[in-house]
């Protein structure tokens, strides 16, 4: 079959289904009415989503949940996530509550710096263009003062201006390195309008320059764009308390639990098999806050996994002691965060969660995702060192087999009873239902 289709943007929202649902579906009035079904009944509201993105046909439900009791800086706090996974939330619960009757999490943003770059092509002499660069450096100042003007009342705006030479590693390439401080917003849309205005600038003065020969004056701009690598933009967060603190129900040994714990987090730090696995842990409660908050998790991700191979080699994002009989578990991430901006304001379920957490700042906002991260790498490598990770795992995963079986209520009560005393598989839960069904 050619499923190809012209102007399908141009089609209306009805049309689409229909088009998606006869190329696709063997019972297209089936596959429309799972699409409509998940319309919402508000049509303003449906509006609103349906122009989020192009070509909309319906809603991609995502389940959002709350891991109360998030103790961070001596305040407490209730944090909304959205994700599929199952044992997310109940670990990011597990562990804020274990850490709320030990001091809580401390957290830092150290820096919230953000970075753009305008790419170009210069062919001559360099110093020519340092010397052109130092003397037209104010005007990329000053002809973006129509875009800095409101975020420099906020108390942000361009910080510095660079040229950089970047010929030893391919010819000709030179960039105007900017950072920037954006306060509240990501700042995405701030930074990429000033930097289109530095292209703008860059190859009109350029043309304008005396000290220029005719072939110098031709600067080719390759693209100006943020970049999400944010490596001054960094927040630490941290969980410490006396060995001895660190006993509960399931921690009888705390000495050796801290022990273990530190060895696999040491195993992380310099095996890059296991670190990429440890990360995602940590990432599974970052990005949980960050689709909640509508914030950009694409974003975060790709510069989360960049810093984590500054050093030539991927390792752990978290890090954990023992010294004087003390254990100290913590992490500095780098997060470009906005709570103004965006969806913040215009997603109804983003708005929520924003005040859920109190509308908080930015730097606010990176504490809570950065301690969310870290409670949820808590959690996964406090059950690897000890149950091992299945037990919690598939104690939440049963719904998604009894929802896949269409388990009746009756057959529900049977099944998590049997459970309660015998070991949780998915082919143990698929035996005993269907041997209940016999
Ligand atoms: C599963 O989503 C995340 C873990 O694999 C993280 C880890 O291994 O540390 C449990």
């Amino acid at each position: 079959m050619n499923n190809a289709v012209a102007g399908f943007s141009k089609l209306t929202k009805e049309d689409k289904i229909n088009w998606i649902a006869n190329e696709y579906f063997t019972n297209p009035s089936e596959a429309i009415a799972t699409i409509k079904q998940y319309w919402n009944s508000d049509s303003k509201l449906q509006q609103l989503h349906d122009e989020f993105i192009e070509n909309t046909i319906t809603n991609f439900y995502l389940p959002m949940g709350i891991a109360p009791n998030f103790l961070i800086n001596d305040k407490y706090y209730s944090v909304p996530m959205v994700i599929e996974e199952s044992s997310v939330v109940a670990a990011a619960a597990k562990s804020s509550k274990y850490w709320s009757t030990r001091g809580g999490f401390k957290a830092t943003v150290l820096n919230s710096e953000k970075i753009g770059q305008v790419h170009f092509i210069y062919k001559g002499d360099v110093q020519k263009l340092e010397n052109f660069f130092n003397t037209t450096k104010s005007k990329f100042f000053s002809e973006t003062e129509n875009i800095t003007k409101n975020m420099q009342k906020r108390g942000g705006g361009i910080l510095d201006i660079e040229l950089r030479n970047k010929t030893n590693e391919l010819e000709n390439y030179f960039q105007l390195h900017a950072t920037f401080e954006t306060k509240d917003s990501m700042g995405a849309n701030f930074i990429n309008s000033c930097l289109e205005q530095f292209a703008k600038t860059l190859k009109v003065e350029a043309q304008n320059y005396d000290g220029f020969s005719e072939e110098e004056k031709n600067i080719q701009v390759v693209m100006s764009i943020l970049s999400n690598y944010v490596p001054n933009c960094i927040v630490r967060a941290e969980v410490s308390c006396k060995i001895e603190d660190l006993a509960e129900k399931k921690i009888e040994n705390p000495q050796e639990f801290a022990e273990k714990f530190v060895q696999a987090v040491k195993i992380a730090e310099i095996e890059p098999y296991r670190a990429v696995t440890h990360n995602k842990g940590i990432m599974n409660g970052i990005d949980s806050v960050i689709l909640a908050t509508g914030n950009d998790f694409r974003a975060v991700e790709a510069g989360v996994h960049a810093y984590a191979s500054r050093n030539g080699k991927y390792s752990s994002l978290s890090h954990a002691k023992i010294e004087n009989g003390v254990f100290t578990f913590w992490m500095e991430i780098p997060l470009a965060l906005g709570t103004v901006g965006g969806l913040t304001s215009l997603h109804p379920l983003v708005k929520m969660a924003l005040q859920i957490l109190g509308k908080p700042s930015a730097h606010e906002l990176m504490q809570i995702v950065a301690v969310t991260g870290l409670a949820q790498n808590f959690a996964a490598l406090r059950s690897l060192t000890t149950t091992g990770i299945q037990e919690g795992h598939m104690k939440m995963h049963i719904n998604n087999i009894l929802n896949q079986f269409q388990t009746s209520d009756e057959e529900r009560i049977m099944i998590k009873k049997h459970f309660e005393s015998n070991t949780i598989s998915h082919a143990a839960v698929v035996e005993f239902i269907e041997n209940l069904r016999k």
